[in-house]
């Protein structure tokens, strides 16, 4: 880590150094998504409240884990097409998630090692692994905000974000398996929109979004079981996810089931076996 990148990546998260915060509040009566994600995807960090909820799910929909895994494959997928295609390189990760294999930053810099990233999530567990995210390549720099996505204005303004990122130039916008979290009341086509506002052209939106238009009872169900234990749990139209990427330039394939989105190697048999929704676009 450079003297910048640990200045940067320390001095603003949470507000104090990492070095220095006291360990966050982690409640674990209640389940927790990004808990409940990495139940899914194998890894360890995870309490009886969210196995119980990730068991439920499962009981229901027996692919559930593939389908987690499918949706973290994408993310990769996506950020090699960003650095890659569209010359990419800086991102701004909101629902980042408990690190694991393929963060966004590892995939950037392995293509691209100056590409630079800041993560956003808004729960005490994901801050407390932020030390993970924050090593990076030497020649990029991340950052990690513990912020709210219903809070644009908090997140665009923060100096670790303005400090890491040049907002004149393009960014992508990474929301992926979050916007399902954030309750109608809460309006998240608007937090969207004043996100992609900040933007200038030439950046792109990245969303993926978990739907029960393939199976509207299965979902029902487990939506139902998320509610039991607190957790906001909105699937969303294939209309109502096209409408977070606003007038953007829609990249194909369009808004298609997460595996059908540029695959990499053979087409999958049936791309409709993970629920999730998945687009890019790119500011004209
Ligand atoms: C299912 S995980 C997705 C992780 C990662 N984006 C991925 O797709 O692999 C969702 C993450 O969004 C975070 N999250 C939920 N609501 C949020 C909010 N309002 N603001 C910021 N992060 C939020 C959760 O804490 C969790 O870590």
């Amino acid at each position: 880590m450079t003297e910048r990148q640990a200045e940067i990546g320390t001095a603003f998260v949470a507000g104090r150094p990492l070095e220095d915060r006291q360990p966050p509040e982690i409640d674990t009566s209640l389940p927790h998504s990004a808990r409940v994600y990495d139940y899914w995807l194998g890894g360890k960090d995870h309490f009886p409240a969210d196995r119980a909820l990730g068991e439920v799910f499962e009981q229901a929909i027996p692919t559930m884990r593939q389908m987690a895994k499918e949706n973290r494959v994408f993310l990769g997928r996506a950020v090699r097409h960003l650095v890659r295609e569209a010359g990419i390189r800086q991102f701004l990760d909101i629902g980042t998630g408990i690190p694991t294999g393929g963060n966004t930053h590892e995939v950037a810099q392995a293509e691209a090692p100056e590409s630079r990233v800041v993560y956003i999530d808004n729960d005490p567990i994901v801050l407390a692994h932020a030390r993970a995210l924050l090593v990076g390549d030497e020649r990029g720099r991340t950052a990690y905000i513990h912020a709210d996505l219903r809070d644009p204005a908090a997140i665009l303004s923060h100096p670790a974000l303005t400090g890491t990122l040049d907002l004149t130039q393009p960014v992508a916008l990474m929301l992926v398996a979050v916007l399902m979290l954030v309750a109608d009341e809460d309006e998240p086509h608007a937090r969207v929109a004043e996100l992609l506002d900040a933007l200038p052209s030439g950046s792109h939106i990245v969303v993926t979004h978990p739907t029960a238009d393939f199976d509207p009872e299965t979902v029902a169900g487990v939506v139902a079981a998320a509610d039991q234990g607190k957790l906001t749990l909105v699937p969303r139209s294939r209309e109502q996810v096209a409408a977070f990427l606003g007038d953007w330039e829609l990249l194909e394939p369009g808004v298609v089931p997460v595996m059908a989105w540029r695959p990499d190697g053979e087409p999958p048999a049936d791309p409709e076996a993970a629920w999730y929704w998945a687009g890019v676009a790119r500011k004209r």
